[in-house]
């Protein structure tokens, strides 16, 4: 690890993976989560930290990032709206529900609003087929949302910062069944 001064928050996240997980490298996605769900996107500043903090070359933390959509390297809304466009989620309706959300919102599909309210991206099946049309709202699921209930997504609580990350200690996993 360098001495470079990184967030003191983020070094109590990396030594908390670190004390979980048998090896840095599984410490990575915790690590990651947490950083997303505070600042909603991944700065590159991030990245820089998980590798120095946990011990791995930049190159690994890329792979791992670029493999995963939900993780996104550029700034994102206080509200992410992902709109599954998976084939269960289509035959009920879920590119009219897109089609809704742009034109209320007045961005495409990938796109944040100038207030930097929202963000609006697609997703290719959430896994959660019996809720076609399946949404997330910073990765909170909604379901189903008929297309002309779309305001719904904008309307419904975002969680708090932290609120969704995953638990980082083996009690803490254990006790929300999410180890
Ligand atoms: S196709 Fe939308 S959740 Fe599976």
């Amino acid at each position: 690890m360098s001495d470079r001064k990184w967030p003191v928050e983020w070094q109590e996240w990396a030594k908390a993976s670190r004390a979980t997980f048998p090896n840095a490298q599984s410490s990575l996605m915790p690590f990651l989560h947490r950083v997303r769900s505070q600042r909603g996107w991944l700065p590159p500043e991030a990245l820089d930290a998980a590798a120095d903090l946990l011990g791995m070359t930049r190159q690994h933390v890329d792979s791992v990032v670029s493999f995963y959509t939900l993780f996104r390297c550029e700034p994102t809304g206080r509200r992410t709206i992902h709109v599954c466009l998976g084939l269960s989620c289509m035959m009920a309706g879920a590119d009219t529900l897109m089609e809704n959300l742009e034109h209320h919102l007045g961005i495409a599909e990938g796109q944040t609003t100038r207030d930097g309210a929202v963000t609006l991206l697609e997703a290719e099946c959430l896994a959660a087929c019996d809720l076609a049309p399946a949404a997330q709202v910073n990765l909170v699921y909604r379901g189903p949302v008929a297309p002309e209930a779309f305001r719904e997504l904008l309307e419904v609580p975002v969680p708090e910062p932290d609120e969704w990350a995953p638990p980082t200690t083996p009690e803490a996993r254990k006790a929300t069944n999410r180890g």
